[in-house]
């Protein structure tokens, strides 16, 4: 069984500094074969929000795999830095690669920049991924027989009920990818709102989607802060959803996917009402 311990947000500048302590001290009691935070670790990239953020970086559970997200990149306050080294503070602070890869026996997980410093449209907080970035990702995700499959990026592949719908683009190219390389898995954040689904295109493979919540923010939107602990074997995903109330974390919910020919469908009635809902 492969353990993931998988947090978002963090947005150091607007953190509660008691609930990332709480983050710290329960993290390690989970035994992770994995950490994964999935971007937004800063507000505006500043300099002391960095400090912050690799501090609490630095005292997660190893291994751990970090993204950047969108909030990671100077804002117009500092136009040539997001301009022109958008990245730059981050790769400073966190180490030059933005798309990290991660192997281990039986597990192969694979991230993808989805955050652009401008662009084309007028929100440009908004997950674009590349072509060029696709192709890598595309790549990178070849092979591995016998492993779990992870992909990492920040924005969000599906819209929970009632939410805003700006979906990383170009979805529907991302999505029939991670349905031909057969992705077990893929983690994101974003919208501060925790959710779990299996999506794919129609009639070829599914992938689990694990939308966490933001850790420790005071950026709430709607729901308290949390975080999600999966299980996964290559036969059944297990996902725990944590959730901060009355100065702790405690389970709420337990999700549970099983993997069939065509990719992971939800295993319990809870699961499926939740996705009935979101549909
Ligand atoms: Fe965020
Ligand atoms: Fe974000």
């Amino acid at each position: 069984m492969i353990r993931i311990l998988h947090l978002s947000d963090p947005h150091f500048g607007a953190a509660d500094p008691a609930v990332a302590s709480l983050f710290l001290s329960r993290a390690p009691g989970y035994s992770p074969d994995l950490t994964v935070l999935s971007g937004d670790l800063t507000m505006r990239a500043r300099r002391s929000e960095l400090v912050d953020a690799r501090y609490f970086v630095e005292r997660l559970p190893r291994p751990r795999l970090v993204v950047p997200g969108n909030h990671d990149i100077p804002a117009f306050n500092q136009p040539l830095h997001r301009l022109l080294l958008p990245f730059e503070r981050y790769r400073q602070t966190f180490g030059r690669e933005i798309e990290p890869v991660h192997t281990a026996p039986g597990l192969h997980v694979v991230s993808v920049n989805s955050n652009k410093p401008y662009g084309p449209y007028l929100d440009w907080s908004k997950g674009r991924i590349t072509c060029e970035e696709l192709k890598r990702a595309d790549q990178r995700l070849s092979g591995a027989p016998g492993c779990l499959k992870v992909l990492v990026l920040h924005h969000p592949l599906v819209a929970p009920e009632g939410h805003r719908r700006d979906l990383v683009q170009p979805l529907d190219k991302l999505l029939e990818m991670t349905a031909r390389r057969r992705v077990d898995l893929i983690l994101c954040g974003h919208f501060h709102c925790s959710h779990l689904d299996a999506v794919g295109p129609a009639g070829a493979w599914r992938s689990v989607v694990s939308q966490a919540a933001t850790v420790c923010s005071t950026r709430l939107q709607g729901e308290p802060q949390g975080f999600h602990m999966i299980r996964m074997t290559m036969e059944r995903i297990e996902i725990e959803r944590h959730v901060y109330r009355d100065g702790d974390f405690a389970t709420e919910t337990t999700f549970a996917f099983t993997r069939g020919e065509s990719g992971w469908l939800s295993a319990d009635a809870v699961t499926r009402r939740e996705i009935t809902r979101a549909s």
